[in-house]
């Protein structure tokens, strides 16, 4: 058994990739308006004078550090280029950043998919570098991945069973909290997980990583493709399962909205830190705005 199957995990291999979200080809950049050059140049000189995010010196002080992490898929190419990212207890951290920008890698990474070129990452101060996924949950690590995050062919309360299967005995229990936070599991528990809505499966994918109880949810994109009033019950949702003690870390296409409601964000670029702060202190930050909130960022 892989370590993504043995935590829950259907689907993310490390292999997956998300090409299907707008992203722009080298070839199109040409025919991006000369704003959207300049942006690119200005994104090029900022990522220059990006160092680590921030200074960490004592990891016990944290619940989790990733510190100048280097990893990547293909031998000698490194997809994250020294990425820091700290989650201290209780907060809802974001990622944001450009596609491509290496915010799956970064996450991935943390949960033991990908090995650890350089760099460390620690859990509550311990080294979990080379720990498997499966380890990982054991130890109170949750993750939901970018995509393929239930197993349509079974039902909401298998998938649900799945979540939980390294300690079977607390199904029951676990079943009765995660159906307070998500109501419609408890409602829909016999229905196929392949036959929801979008946002309904995201809920079950929450929901399955929520069995174990775990104390740091990593959540990939779990806003993609959804309505906007079925992202709003995410985000929603993300805080109301921050508030019963688990803390977060959030990739999100959204960034705007990612912003408002994490406590500090992180924007990725080119496998590096480009800004760190809080949500606040981004979203007035005019660089990123322009860079990355903007219309024309997207174009860049
Ligand atoms: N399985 C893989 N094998 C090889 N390269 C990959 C793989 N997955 C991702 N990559 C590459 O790694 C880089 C970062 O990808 P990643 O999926 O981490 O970006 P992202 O910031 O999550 O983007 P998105 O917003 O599109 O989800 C991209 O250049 C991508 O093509
Ligand atoms: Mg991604």
């Amino acid at each position: 058994m892989s370590g993504s199957e043995a935590a829950g995990t259907p689907g993310q291999d490390g292999e997956q990739r998300s090409d299907d979200q707008g992203v722009s080809a080298p070839s199109e950049q040409a025919e991006h308006p000369p704003e959207a050059s300049l942006l690119q140049e200005h994104r090029e000189e900022i990522l220059e004078h990006a160092g680590p995010a921030e200074g960490v010196e004592d990891y016990s002080q944290y619940l989790l550090v990733a510190d100048e992490v280097k990893a990547g898929y293909v031998p000698e190419v490194n997809i994250l280029d020294g990425c820091t990212l700290t989650l201290r207890e209780g907060e809802v951290v974001g990622i944001i950043g450009p596609n491509g920008a290496g915010k799956s890698t970064l996450i991935k990474t943390i949960f033991g998919l990908l090995p650890v070129r350089g760099g460390t990452i620690t859990l509550r101060g311990g080294s979990i570098v080379n720990c498997s996924a499966h380890e990982l949950v054991s130890n109170g690590v949750g993750y939901v991945p970018q995509s393929q995050n239930i197993f349509p062919s079974l039902t909401v309360e298998e998938n649900l069973e799945m979540g939980v299967f390294l300690r079977p005995k607390v199904f029951q229990k676990r079943l009765a909290v995660v159906s307070e936070l998500f109501p419609l599991l408890g409602e829909r528990r016999k229905a196929k997980a392949g036959a929801l809505s979008g946002g309904e499966r995201q809920m079950v994918a929450m929901g399955r990583a929520l069995m174990m109880e775990p104390s740091v949810l990593l959540l990939d994109e779990p806003t993609a493709g959804l309505s906007p009033i079925f992202q709003d019950e995410v985000f929603h949702r993300v805080r109301e399962i921050n508030a019963t003690g688990v803390s977060v870390i959030m990739v999100e296409q959204n960034a705007r909205r990612c912003l408002q409601v994490c406590d500090r964000g992180y924007v990725l670029d080119q496998g590096r830190n480009a800004y760190t702060g809080t949500g606040r202190e981004l979203l007035d930050d005019p660089n990123v705005v322009e860079l990355y909130l903007g219309t024309l960022a997207k174009a860049g």
